[in-house]
């Protein structure tokens, strides 16, 4: 009856069955109750108007088979939205004993995926994303089909919230505490994920998807996901990876929310404060781990600190990484 693109799109979570009725029901409830309601204001109002002709002060002050009517007709609806919402709700939030565990990570601006039995990570920002869609890999966050899943969510800034309407799930994530979700999906395909919490300048672009993938397909992606970790870490990676590029760009322009990278190593930084640094290895990794420490004229202390979010090895190869951009046969492009 509502256009696709207006309304929410077909439910593919079998736990949450009867939650699309339920809404419907309490929809057609409110619109029923607000003609009933207007409608009898609209009629009284012309019925008793001032010129109407009628005796005043005859009129009933009570009428008790009214009162118990507009009483016990909305505690019966409310009852019954109480009960249905109840038992709905509960298999929604309570997740199935067996129900596969996956840890979400909401940062500026992008999601982590953790499988903890498998010790694979996925890092969900939109350059990943692209990578994966061009490469025919599965995106964002991958689920097999008919398993119940659990979401435990954290932060590691500010609130987040995960958002998948094909499975009306949405969640708040917050730092320093945990929240979870539950679904199960009945149907393969790609499903919209999107923060639906504001959190700062790309807040918009905080979006990915649910990959739901046969079983066959799931332990493949696990398989090959596990491959990759053991491979040495390579800069490039994990600084599409770690949401770099959302504010830093690698070419020489500027105007981004973070400074260009562009031949950085051995470039002389002026300060917030009127310092200036060198740019070497040791600044890198200061600005990675904590970047309030020296944050560059004309930039707002924004950045997220990495400290503790990248592996040594990891942190030497984005470095690395960081050290050639621009360069070219040793000299700064
Ligand atoms: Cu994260 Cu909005």
């Amino acid at each position: 009856m509502f256009e696709r693109s207006f309304w929410l799109p077909e439910s593919v979570n079998r736990l949450a069955q009867g939650s699309d009725e339920l809404f419907m029901f309490i929809l057609w409830v409110t619109v029923i109750s607000l003609v009933v309601v207007l409608g009898a204001m609209v009629w009284f109002a012309i019925k008793y108007r001032a010129s109407a002709a009628f005796i005043r002060g005859a009129a009933p002050t009570h009428h008790l088979g009214l009162e118990v009517l507009w009483t016990v007709v909305p505690t019966v609806i409310l009852g019954v939205v109480f009960v249905w919402g109840t038992r709905d709700y509960t298999r929604m939030s309570v997740p199935p004993a067996d129900a596969m565990e996956i840890r979400v990570t909401g940062q500026k601006w992008f999601w982590t995926f953790d499988y903890p039995e498998a010790g694979v990570r996925i890092q969900a920002t939109p350059e990943m994303d692209a990578k994966n869609e061009a490469d025919g890999l599965p995106m964002g966050l991958v689920v097999p089909v008919d398993v119940p899943v659990r979401l435990v969510g954290s932060s590691a800034d500010v609130i987040h919230s995960i958002f998948i309407p094909a499975f009306r799930v949405k969640k708040d994530v917050l730092p320093n505490r945990y929240t979870t979700a539950t679904f199960q999906a009945t149907e393969v395909g790609e499903y919209d994920l999107f923060c639906a919490e504001y959190c700062g300048t790309k807040h918009s672009g905080m979006i990915t998807k649910v990959s739901v993938v046969s079983q066959d397909d799931f332990s493949a992606f696990i398989e090959s996901s596990k491959a990759v970790a053991d491979q040495p870490p390579d800069g490039a990676s994990i600084f599409a990876s770690s949401g770099c590029a959302g504010c830093h760009s690698v070419t020489p322009s500027s105007g981004g929310i973070g400074p260009s990278l562009h031949a950085l190593y051995g470039r002389q930084e002026e300060l917030v404060g009127g310092e200036s640094v060198m740019v070497d290895e040791n600044y890198l990794r200061e600005s990675i781990e904590n970047p309030m420490a020296k944050v560059v004229a004309g930039y707002g202390p924004i950045m997220p600190a990495y400290v503790g979010q990248l592996s040594e090895d990891e942190l030497t190869a984005l470095i690395v990484y960081l050290k050639g951009l621009g360069i070219e046969n040793g000299a700064a492009l």
